[in-house]
């Protein structure tokens, strides 16, 4: 099952001692605050350089870059919704955050790779709506790819980490 293949640990995604962390970006990809600023500030300077030539990226698109200055190798940038009542495609966006972002590890041979609570800060995404749909999109994926050896899901608060904890048990 995809569930064994996946953690859920209080913390700084930035720390984590995985092969990629994804970030919660907007569409610009030229920084902002939350984890997206403490990312960059991670990384240093260089990530900006290089996130100045993707080009931006869509809602629910996910594009790599070095690590730069942190353990992981790899930075899987993407952009969760921004939450307007869920009438406007928002769940099926989330969903595609976590999907794009686990078959662009995929293609990159990233084998351990973290998340953080995407959309669930500025973007103001329900929390047990973005956990559902964090934990299913993931042992979905898991379940039909074997490449990946393991999700972490790196939160910053204990309501995130108990909504984590309600889909994971
Ligand atoms: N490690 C793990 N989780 C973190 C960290 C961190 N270092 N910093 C913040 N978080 C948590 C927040 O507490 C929240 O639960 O990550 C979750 C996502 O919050 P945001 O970073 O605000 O991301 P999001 O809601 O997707 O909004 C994205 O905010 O920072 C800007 O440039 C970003 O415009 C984009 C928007």
């Amino acid at each position: 099952m995809g569930e064994s293949r996946i953690a859920l640990v209080r913390g700084d995604l930035t720390r984590l001692a995985v092969h990629a962390i994804v970030n919660a970006a907007n569409t610009s990809l030229l920084g902002g605050g939350g984890v997206d600023g403490a990312i960059h500030r991670a990384a240093g300077p260089e990530l900006l350089t290089e996130c100045r030539t993707l080009g931006g990226c869509r809602p629910g698109e996910a594009k790599i870059t070095h690590g730069y200055l942190l353990s992981a190798r790899f930075i899987i940038h993407t952009v969760g919704p921004v939450w307007s009542g869920g009438h406007r495609g928002e769940p099926e966006t989330l969903a595609n955050c976590y999907r794009n972002s686990l078959s662009v590890a995929t293609s990159n041979n990233v084998r351990t790779i973290a998340f953080p609570a995407i959309s669930c800060g500025a973007y103001r995404y329900p929390i047990a709506d973005a956990a559902e749909i964090a934990v299913e999109t993931t042992t979905e994926f898991l379940r039909e790819n074997d490449s990946i050896a393991e999700v972490t899901f790196v939160v910053s608060s204990d309501d995130i980490y108990a909504a984590y904890q309600r889909q994971l048990s």
